[in-house]
């Protein structure tokens, strides 16, 4: 596995190899039974919206010129549409972070602009006038990975293992972060906590989709965590910032049990169809870029036409509190961090678990949060004491 992935990476950039390796990655692609164009039941969940949303997404990436860009585009947009399953109804959710840690993580930040923070290395998905701010602080970083943890496990039904928290980012004036889903191997379940902005910060929305195919712009105040299954749903901050300094954490977690040992990475690439390469014949779709792994619509306000159209959470309306969580829809519901319990929520999972078609791994957004006893995807409290 490890070496074909290699290969395909050389492969986007070298296409004197592609002949061999695109021969190879087509044998996956049918193994796995995919066709083109998608059959409506393949998307992943099968909404309506969602599968609207991805299906004019893959028009707007099959009419890009440029081949690199094209393929690029197929691959993020697959993985979010077909390829990664779900683990929540929507999404992403918000929540509340504890007051204590955020004063230390106000103060630590407000220290590191006085001392004078580093730059951070160039990435390609960020524009601006400078590159972000990066304030290194690893006792803080640590500490957001390790409190929280309980947070997005609650909040997906799953135990996680903690992959990152990285920070501290502080995006400088006019920033764009161009619409992107994060790595598909180890970035699964995330949060953003958002920590605090310069005095002179105007409000700065991260945009969001979810799974009901709407796009969401919501203001965070220092202590907003916003839940998010982030190779999944497309996310960025489309508006430019204006203000001096604006700062969050941003933390990764992967499912415990029953992740780790398959080869999500490389997946994204088999589900890419064999006409990928077929320049395209007619321009209907208003004109999408890819930048790196990141998307724009050069043609639209604030590079991205439905922020025209977008929910807009200022705060004022749905303020996030302490024991809620929000939902996209508006509606809170109870929020209490804590252990996730090793238990089965069907009695049918035993059975399912046990079909030869390994239904904890090729149904893992199902399986793991529904089945996670059955499947062994959880730590059994006390040990071995079920045998
Ligand atoms: C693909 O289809 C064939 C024939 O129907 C079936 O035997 C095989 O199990 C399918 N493979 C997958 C990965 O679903
Ligand atoms: C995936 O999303 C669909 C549509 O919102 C939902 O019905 C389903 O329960 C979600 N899966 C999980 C595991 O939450
Ligand atoms: C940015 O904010 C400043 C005030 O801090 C204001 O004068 C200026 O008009 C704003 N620029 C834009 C593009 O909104
Ligand atoms: C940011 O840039 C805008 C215009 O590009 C300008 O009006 C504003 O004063 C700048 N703000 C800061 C803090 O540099």
């Amino acid at each position: 596995m490890k070496f074909l992935y290699l290969l395909l990476s050389l492969f986007c950039v070298s296409y004197s190899r592609a002949a061999l390796v695109e021969s190879d990655r087509l044998k996956e692609y049918h193994a796995r039974n995919y066709t083109w164009p998608l059959p409506l039941e393949s998307y992943v969940p099968p909404t309506e919206g969602w599968k609207n949303l991805m299906e004019h997404r893959l028009r707007q990436v099959s009419e890009i010129d440029t081949r690199r860009e094209r393929y690029e585009g197929f691959v993020q947009t697959l993985n979010a549409a077909i390829v990664a399953p779900n683990f929540t109804q929507y999404g992403w959710g918000l929540a509340k972070a504890p007051d204590d840690l955020m004063e230390a993580l106000r103060q630590g930040i407000r220290e590191g602009v006085e001392k004078g923070p580093s730059e951070e290395a160039v990435i390609q998905e960020i524009v601006g006038d400078h590159p972000p701010w990066f304030v290194d602080r690893p006792d803080l970083t640590k500490r957001v990975l390790e409190e929280l943890q309980h947070f997005p496990e609650t909040w997906v039904g799953l135990e996680l293992q903690p992959h990152r928290a990285y920070g501290f980012r502080l995006y400088r004036n006019n920033s764009q972060l161009f619409m992107h889903i994060d790595k598909s191997q180890t970035h699964i379940v995330s949060f953003i906590l958002h920590i605090d902005s310069s005095d002179d910060a105007e409000p700065w929305p991260i945009a969001i989709e979810d799974f009901q195919g709407n796009l969401h712009e919501v203001v965070l105040a220092s202590g907003d965590l916003l839940f998010y299954e982030s190779s999944k749903v497309f996310h960025g901050r489309p508006r430019k910032f204006n203000g001096s300094w604006y700062s969050s954490v941003f933390v990764h977690y992967y499912p415990k049990y029953g992740w780790a040992e398959s080869d999500h990475d490389v997946e994204k690439h088999y589900a890419v169809p064999p006409i990928w390469h077929e320049d395209p014949k007619h321009h209907f779709e208003v004109p999408l870029e890819v930048l790196g792994t990141g998307m724009r619509e050069p043609t639209c306000p604030n590079g991205w036409c439905q922020t025209q159209h977008s929910i807009y959470w200022d705060g004022k309306t749905t303020k996030s509190e302490h024991g809620k969580w929000i939902a996209p829809t508006g509606e809170k519901f109870d929020f209490v961090p804590k252990r996730v319990e090793c238990k089965d929520l069907d009695e049918q999972c035993p059975l399912w678990a046990s079909w030869e078609t390994d239904e904890c791994k090729k149904n893992p957004g199902f399986m793991l949060v529904h089945c996670k006893k059955s499947c062994n995807a959880c730590t059994i409290p006390g040990g071995n004491d079920e045998l």
